[in-house]
């Protein structure tokens, strides 16, 4: 169980101002308890004195001037109480039941019960003819004293234990409110997007709490400083990641130009009339396919990074049934000896995109189905509508993507070892587009791979 700092200050300091509430009370009681017999063992033993002053027939002492009213006496003879009696007035005594422990009184005091008329402190004095004198007087008073005494000492413990209780809920709730803002500071920093590498302005902890005199503001001032710090170095990281793109976005926009006057010259050069022998012509012929190997590769590191620098895409309004025809067509017509089925939904797939980027997403995974199967391979791809989703799925029987490979298979340069793929000579970015795509348009893709059933599912939000 989790208890709250505020809770556990609040209780920890009632009960210990609780604690030496009740042992101060009781230490006082003990004391003045002691202080009060005390006085009334003086008070008895005067008494007793004057009784014995004027130690006549049965209790006729009590009747001696200066004896208080409700003073006892009693005469004890041969360890029997002969008559016991108080005094009532001046002059006048009542006589009073006595229990027999009167007769054992000696010359301590000792209290003994008188029934109603309540405890009495009691003393005795032998007389001359070996009888006993026993006075005493009653305790009630001091009783009463006592028992007001504890009924205020329990009154003020409770009243300041409530006052306490308040005032330590106002100062501590006070005291803890700021740590508060700091936990809401950190938590609104927390649940930022920190991995997506942007530069971002974070949150900071109020002035008022960043004061260096207190402990909370210590740790504000501390928090503010990473924060700044934490800012800082996501601006540089931002602003090299931003260079970084640039610079692969220039060089693959400056290497398209020379690379097309290859290919163009090269095709100039084996066209051209000259007779050439058939090294020449292979060369060329490597120089131009080699070339164009480039330009793909060329173009797909342009678009990763247009992608990357969040590059605004089209936005209309298209349907994907159309774009899934044309890109099976062109696969159907690279590759007339692999199988390509197609099911399409009746309505049209409407989504809104940028219609040549999501061609490309189509063209890529058909262009993996075809480069990295075998002739013969059966090539699936289905279109289907769910309310809120528009989701292209192909899939093929083919031998299907290296499970080492399938965690990474939409990394960038990311690509199986087998020699088909060399062959294949793709560049390893395909994938990596067609997730760069399908992201930039709130969409996602997924693989499953196992040989003979190898799916990927692009699923994009409907229109
Ligand atoms: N349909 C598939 N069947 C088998 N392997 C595949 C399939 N699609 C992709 N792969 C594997 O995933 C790797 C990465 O694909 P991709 O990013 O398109 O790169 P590339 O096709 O240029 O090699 C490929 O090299 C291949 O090994
Ligand atoms: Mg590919």
């Amino acid at each position: 169980m989790t208890i709250s700092l505020e809770t556990k200050l609040v209780v920890s300091s009632i009960a210990l101002l609780a604690i030496v509430s009740a042992v101060i009370a009781t230490a006082t009681t003990l004391l003045i308890d002691d202080f009060l017999i005390d006085r009334l063992d003086h008070q008895v033993s005067s008494a007793a004195h004057r009784s014995m002053g004027a130690a006549g027939p049965e209790v006729s002492f009590l009747l001696v001037p200066g004896q208080a009213v409700e003073t006892f006496g009693a005469r004890v003879r041969q360890g029997a109480v002969r008559r016991a009696a108080v005094l009532t007035g001046v002059g006048s005594v009542q006589d009073v039941p006595a229990p027999p422990s009167v007769a054992r009184v000696t010359g301590e005091p000792v209290t003994i019960n008188l029934g109603p008329m309540g405890d009495y402190r009691m003393v005795g004095a032998r007389t001359r003819d070996g009888d006993v004198l026993v006075t005493g007087l009653p305790l009630t008073s001091m009783q009463t004293t006592l028992t007001r005494l504890v009924v205020v000492e329990a009154a003020v413990t409770l009243a300041g234990v409530a006052l306490m209780a308040i005032a330590c809920t106002l100062v501590v709730r006070r005291a803890v409110r700021p740590l508060g803002r700091l936990a809401a500071t950190a938590t609104r920093v927390s649940e930022l997007p920190l991995a997506s590498g942007d530069a971002i302005r974070l949150a900071r902890v109020p002035a008022a709490d960043t004061d260096a005199r207190t402990e909370v503001g210590q740790v504000g001032g501390a928090l503010n400083r990473m924060l700044g710090h934490v800012e800082t170095a996501f601006a540089v990281r931002h602003e090299s990641e931003t260079r970084l793109r640039q610079f692969i976005a220039d060089a693959s926009h400056e290497l398209r130009t020379p690379l097309a006057s290859i290919v163009g010259y090269a095709e100039l050069t084996e066209r051209g009339g000259e007779p050439h022998g058939p090294q020449t012509a292979h060369a060329l012929g490597r120089i131009r396919s080699e070339a164009g190997r480039m330009t793909t590769l060329v173009e797909d590191l342009l678009l990763l990074a247009r992608l990357d620098a969040g590059r605004p895409l089209e936005r209309v309004e298209l349907d994907l049934s159309p774009i899934v025809v044309n890109a099976i067509s062109d696969a159907y017509a690279t590759a007339p000896r692999h199988r390509w089925l197609v099911s399409l939904p009746d309505q049209p797939a409407l989504v809104v995109g940028d219609h040549d980027r999501l061609h490309q997403v189509v063209t890529n995974l058909l262009a993996n189905a075809r480069t990295h199967t075998p002739p013969g391979t059966t090539v699936t791809t289905t279109v289907s509508l769910d309310p809120d989703r528009v989701s292209v799925r192909v899939a093929d029987d083919g031998p299907g993507i290296p499970p080492e490979l399938l965690p990474h298979v939409f990394g960038r340069f990311a690509r199986g070892d087998g020699s088909r793929s060399r062959l294949a000579g793709g560049s390893g970015l395909g994938l990596a587009i067609v997730s760069a795509v399908a992201e930039a348009h709130e969409g996602r893709v997924e693989v499953s791979s196992e040989p003979g059933n190898t799916v990927f599912t692009v699923s994009l939000p409907a229109r």
